[in-house]
Parts: C-alpha cells; structure tokens; sequence
C-alpha cells in the first residue's frame, strides 16, 4: 500500500480494537486535488420536526466536502463516528458483512484546520447531495470526497428519522422511523425539500459558510447550485429544483419520483441514472416527468449495477475484499460490476453532468460516442 511507518502506527492505534484491518477508501476519478471535510448541526428555527412529534425545531446534520490545492498535512479519519459504524455494522450484518467492517474504514482527507487555503480565487460551485430512504448521509461520503476532488463544494444532508441512524455532534442519536404509507413518504419527500431549502439559505450567511467550508467562501451567492440525490433524494433534487428557482439543475441516481414534479416538470437541466433495467419504459414515473421536462434532459442506465451501486457499499465490499465472499443473491442490492469501477462510472457521469451546468456548459461524456464506460446505455 506504500503506507509509511508512521502513518501505518496511526492508523493501527486509530483501529486497534478492531477485529478487520484498517481499509482506506481512496479517492476516484480524475482528482487534482486534496479533499477536507467537516460535519455540522443545523437548526431551522422557523420549522418544526414533524417527524418528532414534541414541538422542536427541525435541525439536520449535514457533511461538507471541499477541494484544498497543495495540503499540508493529510489525516486518516474513521468514515463513521462510532455509534453510527456499530448501527451499520450490525445493519449489513444480515448481508454477510462481517461485524466491525464499518469501525474499519477511514478517509484519506486533509487537514483543513492547517491549511484553509482556498482552490480557487472565486468561490467553487455548489453541490447539495440527499441520499436514499432509510440511509445514513455517511454511506456517501467517498462518492462525494470524489465529486469535491473534481473542483466542488459538496453538502450531503441526513435528514433525520428518515435516515437509518443520524448521529448528531454532541452525541445524540435519532434513529429512523418506519416510512412506507404513501402519506408518510410524502411528508418525508416534503421534509426532505424543505431540509435542502433551508441548507441552501444557510450558504448566503457567511458566519456559517465558514464553519461547513472553513476559508473557501464568503457568503455563497447561491448562483452555481447544483442538486443530486440518490432514490428518494433524486425524488428530493426534483422537488427541490421545482421549489427553488436558483438552483441550475439537478441529478436523480436511481430514484422513483413523486409529487408535483410529475406534473409541473422543470424548465433546467434534469438527468436520470438507473440501474440495469430501470428506465422510463420500467418505471412509469420517469415516463411522466421525462415528458415535462423542457430544459436539457438526458436518461442513461448503467448495466450490472443495481439499486446500491450509486452509494459507497460496492467499493466497501471491494475494499474490505468481500465481493465475492458475499451471500447470493447480494447483486440485486449492490450490481455485478466491481466496486472501484462502480464509484468510478457514478463520479465520473455525476462530474460530467456538474461540469455541463455549473462550470463549462459543454455535455462532455454525456454527448455520446463514449468508449470509456461500455456500461452505461443511453435511454433518451
Ligand atoms: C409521530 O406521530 C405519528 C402519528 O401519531 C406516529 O406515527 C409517529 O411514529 C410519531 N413519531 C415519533 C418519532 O414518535
Ligand atoms: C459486534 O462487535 C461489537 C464490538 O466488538 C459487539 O459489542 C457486538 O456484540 C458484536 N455484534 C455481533 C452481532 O456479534
Ligand atoms: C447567520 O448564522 C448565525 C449562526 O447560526 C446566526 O446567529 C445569524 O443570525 C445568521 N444571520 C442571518 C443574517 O441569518
Ligand atoms: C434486464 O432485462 C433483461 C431483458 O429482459 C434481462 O435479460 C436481464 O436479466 C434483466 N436484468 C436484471 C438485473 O434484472
């Protein structure tokens, strides 16, 4: 691994009480530079959890991803806080992952508080990330450490009680509630946009940009925002992008969509990605907001991927060497393609999409005629 000794003796002082080694989840794709991150708690005072039931006020944890050129000094950090690593542990337990795989794995990333230099004079564009029902924001955070090497300010949301396990600074934890009836889907569709509403007004108050971003910006302008989500947080990029009319565009991997979108459709750049098989002639959804969509569009469908391959699990199982020691059956949840190959195909359609309406305006990968990933069809 080319480790150095040093850092080998802290890693292995950071994970010694751990029954599967250490496994550093590297960053992919065409990455110029370092990546620093932070978490932070966000309260909305204007709002309450109508998830909680008890009157307070809604508050999110959200993890910012963001590009340094030339860091000082990296750090190895555990890609879970501990009580959410044991809630997925066990959780994937019952797909054959071995206890403690989560508690194993760290980032690479840098230092920030040693080196706040920004990449760029002008501030980056924007990206605001919502993942699947039911999933913790830090089952992303690889995938988006590799969005933000490419040259983005990244934000993933958990949105609490939606989330499996939201594990909060001072150590509070809210685990998820059951949302299945369509009405609870909704109010969580509705909280979800609500969340991302909220977060994208946090970023024209600079007293809190530099606590998410230390040093990067001050004060977004809001301009050059981007939105993505994976399964119902693509469903929550389309409402997000109906309700704030700012937004550039936005990015649904995997994700049924619901609610006014269907039918009021947007007028900016929207791009479905789906696993083998999911495409608007399987899903009648997407047929319905495809024919409302009046901006730029694009469908494409990444064969041998399914439903979790647009999150970080298949490069966790390459990394901790278990994609082959898995239960059958394991590739409806997490596709036949390889792990770093899976990341790969998501980072680089994600940047190529990003790029399209943040940065050049050109549809790079996405104009066809592209050789390098025989995997994804273009639908429509
Ligand atoms: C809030 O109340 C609803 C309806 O009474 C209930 O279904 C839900 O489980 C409650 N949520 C919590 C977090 O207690
Ligand atoms: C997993 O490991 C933790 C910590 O070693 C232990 O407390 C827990 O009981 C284990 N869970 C199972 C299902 O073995
Ligand atoms: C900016 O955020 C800080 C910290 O949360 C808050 O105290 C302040 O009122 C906010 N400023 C504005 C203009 O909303
Ligand atoms: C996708 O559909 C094709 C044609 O019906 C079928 O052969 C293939 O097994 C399907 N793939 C998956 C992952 O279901």
């Amino acid at each position: 691994m080319g480790l150095s000794a040093t850092l080998l003796c802290a890693l292995l002082s950071l994970f010694s009480s751990l029954t599967v080694s250490a496994a550093v989840l590297p960053v992919i794709g065409t990455h110029p530079f370092d990546v620093a991150t932070t978490s932070t708690f966000l309260t909305d005072p204007e709002r309450l959890d109508l998830f909680a039931n008890d009157s307070r006020a809604r508050s999110i944890m959200v993890s910012s991803f963001y590009p340094v050129s030339a860091c000082r000094q990296n750090r190895f950090m555990p890609y879970m806080p501990p009580a959410t690593a044991a809630f997925q542990s066990e959780k994937f337990a019952a797909y054959g992952l071995p206890n403690g795989s989560f508690q194993s794995l760290a980032l690479k990333t840098c230092h920030a508080s040693t080196n706040s230099r920004p990449c760029s004079s002008k501030p980056l564009p924007l990206v605001l990330f919502s993942g699947a029902l039911g999933t913790s924001r830090l089952l992303y955070s690889s995938m988006l450490q590799s969005v933000a090497a490419a040259g983005y300010l990244v934000l993933s949301i958990d949105h609490p009680y939606d989330a499996d396990v939201v594990e909060f600074l001072d150590g509070t934890i809210i685990t998820g509630t059951d949302i299945s009836s369509d009405a609870e889907v909704e109010l969580a569709l509705v909280t979800r946009t609500d969340d991302i509403a909220f977060l994208h007004r946090q970023m024209a108050n600079s007293s809190i940009t530099e606590k998410i971003f230390p040093g990067q910006l001050r004060g977004h302008d809001g301009q050059k925002t981007a939105v993505i989500g994976h399964s119902l947080g693509g469903a929550a990029a389309a409402a997000a992008l109906l309700q704030i009319p700012s937004l550039r565009g936005g990015l649904n991997l995997d994700g049924t969509m619901f609610g006014p979108v269907l039918t009021a459709g947007l007028d900016r750049p929207f791009m479905l990605v789906g696993h083998e098989n999911k495409t608007q002639e399987t899903d009648p959804s997407w047929k319905a907001v495809w024919l409302n969509l009046k901006g730029w569009k694009k469908e494409f469908e990444v064969r041998g991927a399914a439903h979790y391959s647009f999150s970080d699990l298949p490069l966790v199982t390459s990394i901790l060497s278990l994609q082959n020691k898995l239960p059958p059956g394991i590739e409806q949840l997490l596709g036949t393609v390889e792990g770093h190959r899976t990341i790969e195909i998501t980072v680089a359609y994600v940047t190529a999409f990003l790029d399209m309406v943040l940065k050049s305006g050109e549809d790079g990968l996405l104009g066809g005629g592209n050789e390098r990933f025989s995997e994804v069809v273009e639908v429509a």
